[in-house]
């Protein structure tokens, strides 16, 4: 079936309000919204009981292979603000040389998306729900990949963008945001410092911040993760799930796809237990953690090559601590060393290309079993959230002189 067919029928939608993540103050749905009162991330609720009545595994199992089949737990209510550009179902990647013996080692790999990065999901949920809003002019700080998708998605809806990030952003994403249509600048600082920027802005000229977990809607596009995930199980999870955290909508998201899977019926109480995966440059939330904290300050002087991860602070701190600690999972911090072996390791050993960020989830697996955190006979799950290709790659020097007598057995 043609991608496009499956965005001609009207979307039942059953969402019936906001609610603070932090107080539980509610929040009327279809209205402009940042953060809470309480300056906490606002979350979409759904009438749940309405969707275990509409919406069956056998219909799901017909539609096309999109994260709009998920539609009833959706926040887009009309087909006609839907902003796509091809979203596909990503595949789970086996990686059977590099899985513990008796183990399963498994890779989502959200590098097939629109701009080559899983923030196409919460991109396009944000901009579908701007554009249905009447939004205009969207402003987001980035550390390139939120940037890049939401310069794409923003442009073919015709809506303005501005978009700060870190100078030292990987040059693909700062190019990338600006041909896609964005206004672009390198900022002399980190994510949170262009946050800031944003906020200004905001109060000043009236952008509209995008920021992670700033817009209620990103999260709704990443819970998509935890729903393809359960349902290419075959309706099961994983036992453990080794998520690259930075601002971690993904994380929270997937924790909150499962609750809302459980309420309509689709899987039982079973839980993987959430790794929450940070650079040792940048580990606040692992920090907070180990000492049994329920928010994690700013972490100074951040720095890592794994450039996604690398989030001094967290405004969803708590919901991260919090999805971590009720699966029974943990926070780990593996070093940039670490991060560039298991990098190298899995394009040789599988031919699989990961980002720096999805090579410090192996990184960590390997840790978790070195530690005992994680079983040798479990089935993990890591995220690759963006394709490999996007990242500065190791030169290559060796040469071959064609005009030369060449020494085959030699090659
Ligand atoms: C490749 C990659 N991995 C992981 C992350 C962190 O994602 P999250 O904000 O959901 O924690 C990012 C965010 O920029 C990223 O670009």
């Amino acid at each position: 079936m043609l991608h496009n067919e499956n965005l001609t029928a009207e979307r039942p939608t059953f969402v019936t309000h906001l609610e603070c993540a932090y107080t539980g103050e509610h929040y009327p749905a279809d209205a402009v919204h940042n953060l809470s009162r309480a300056g906490k991330p606002l979350l979409v609720r759904y009438d749940l009981e309405g969707v275990r009545k509409a919406l069956s595994k056998e219909a799901l199992a017909r539609r096309p292979a999109d994260l709009w089949r998920y539609r009833e737990l959706l926040p887009v209510r009309r087909t006609r603000d839907i902003v796509s550009l091809g979203e596909v179902v990503t595949p789970l990647v086996p990686l059977p040389k590099l899985a513990a013996p008796g183990g399963e080692l498994i890779v989502k790999d959200e590098g097939r998306l629109p701009t080559g990065s899983f923030k196409a999901r919460g991109l396009v949920m944000a901009v579908s729900m701007a554009k249905a809003l009447g939004i205009t002019h969207m402003a987001m700080p980035t550390n390139g990949n939120a940037g890049a998708a939401l310069a794409a998605y923003a442009s073919s809806a015709g809506i303005k963008t501005t978009i700060f990030c870190p100078e030292d952003t990987p040059e693909v994403n700062v190019s990338e945001i600006a041909l896609q249509g964005a206004t672009v600048y390198r900022v002399n600082g980190l994510i949170d410092d262009c946050g800031k920027i944003v906020g200004e802005g905001k109060a000043k000229v009236g952008w509209f911040d995008v920021s992670t977990l700033k817009e209620p809607y990103r999260i709704e596009g990443k819970k998509t993760m935890g729903l393809e995930l359960a349902e290419q199980l075959g309706w099961d999870v994983p036992d453990v799930i080794l998520y690259p955290t930075g601002g971690g909508t993904g994380l929270i998201g997937m924790w909150k796809a499962f609750a809302e899977l459980e309420a309509i019926g689709f899987i039982g109480k079973k839980r993987p237990r959430m790794v929450a995966v940070q650079a040792a440059g940048c580990a606040p939330m692992v920090r907070a953690y180990e000492a049994g904290e329920e928010h994690a300050p700013r972490w100074e002087n951040a720095h890592t090559i794994a450039s996604g991860i690398r989030v001094p602070q967290a405004v969803g701190d708590f919901l991260i601590l919090r999805a971590v600690r009720e699966s029974g999972g943990f926070a780990i911090a593996v070093d940039d060393d670490a991060i560039t072996a298991a990098l190298a390791e899995a394009a040789r050993v599988e031919g699989f290309l990961m980002c720096p960020e999805g090579a410090a989830t192996y990184a960590a697996y390997k840790q978790g079993l070195a530690d005992g955190r994680i079983r040798r006979d479990e089935r993990a799950v890591l995220f690759n959230c963006a394709t490999g290709l996007k990242y500065p790659l190791p030169p290559i020097h060796r040469t071959l002189d064609r005009h030369k007598p060449i020494d085959f057995a030699a090659l």
